[in-house]
């Protein structure tokens, strides 16, 4: 039984499957749409989500599945003090597969060591989020056409935006990538995300506080939100918070073909003027999170 709780735990032929089998699935939905009659999955929130809990619930209806779960912790034995090994214990007996998240870092790997069904990590704190990335890739390979050469600009919460990170370790496979990381001082790109997947792979960095400076460079630009829940005081966050808002008028000096990525929610980071600029690609990335997790939970129930 395999579990997903890295991006990295996925090889990148195996994405490359999954990046073909998203895209057939929207040429032919209705090949796949009892592929996982009498499967459920389990949908265990530990923290607030709209894209990804909901994209994994359409995702196994359209597959003929079934779900179950709960979207926030007050509503699960968690509230009356049980462990994450417990409850993982309890609900392999009741679902095919689960896609778990919670606030603490790691909290996938420990109940990926005590299930008997497959774990998918749907986010854990300000670590990880591999089928956020799986979704960034479907978008970028749908927009660009490839990953080979491409210079990504990170603009925003590099430091607490697990989305960030994950991304990072899975571009870092493909050749000729090129970074721009776009934050405060505060909010840079942890030394440990650096050290494993850009240094390591001696791949070319800038770091910047200025996204006016490098915007012309880029292909790709994903702007995040800064993350008020990992913050461990509102003054910081206050001060933080409206760094930078992409804007028409930012966006002047940007390739014609630049795509605009963002995992959302927003809040204020990229103004809604922007959203019908033919550049800005975010609601199509919403979108195909679905038809990848589809193809996600095909491959891990093993169903051809
Ligand atoms: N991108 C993302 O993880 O969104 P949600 O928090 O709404 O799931």
């Amino acid at each position: 039984m395999k579990h997903l709780i890295d991006i990295l735990d996925l090889s990148a032929e195996e994405i490359d499957e999954l990046i073909a089998v998203a895209n057939d699935i929207m040429e032919n939905p209705q090949y796949y749409q009892e592929k996982c009659r009498y499967k459920k999955l389990a949908t265990l929130f530990f923290e607030p989500s709209t894209r990804t809990r909901l994209s994994f619930e359409a995702a196994m209806l359209e597959l003929g599945g079934s779900v179950l779960g709960f979207s926030e912790a007050a509503s699960s034995s968690a509230a009356k003090g049980e462990s994450v090994s417990d409850t993982i214990a309890v609900v392999g007996g009741y679902a095919d597969i689960i896609a778990m998240r919670h606030p603490k870092e790691g909290a996938p790997l420990v109940a990926a060591m005590k299930s008997s069904v497959p774990i998918i990590n749907a986010g854990d704190g300000g670590h990880n989020h591999p089928t956020q990335t799986l979704t960034d890739l479907l978008t970028i390979k749908r927009e660009k056409g490839y990953f080979d050469g491409l210079t990504i600009g990170f603009c925003g919460d590099l430091k607490f935006g697990r989305t960030v990170h994950s991304l990072i370790a899975a571009m870092s496979r493909y050749a000729n990538i090129r970074y721009v990381l776009i934050s405060p001082e505060e909010l840079k790109v942890p030394s440990y995300v650096k050290a494993d997947h850009i240094k390591s792979k001696h791949i070319p960095y800038t770091q910047t506080t200025s996204i006016d400076s490098v915007i012309e460079e880029l292909d790709v630009l994903y702007m995040t939100r800064v993350q008020r829940e990992r913050f461990f005081n509102e003054e910081d966050y206050l001060r933080l918070k409206d760094s930078y808002i992409l804007t028409l008028d930012k966006l002047k000096n940007a390739k014609e073909d630049l795509c605009i990525l963002h995992p959302l929610p927003r809040v204020n980071e990229i103004a809604t003027a922007v959203d019908d600029d033919p550049r800005a690609c975010y609601f199509k990335q919403a979108r195909y999170g679905k038809y990848i997790r589809m193809a996600l939970i095909l491959k891990m129930l093993e169903v051809c």
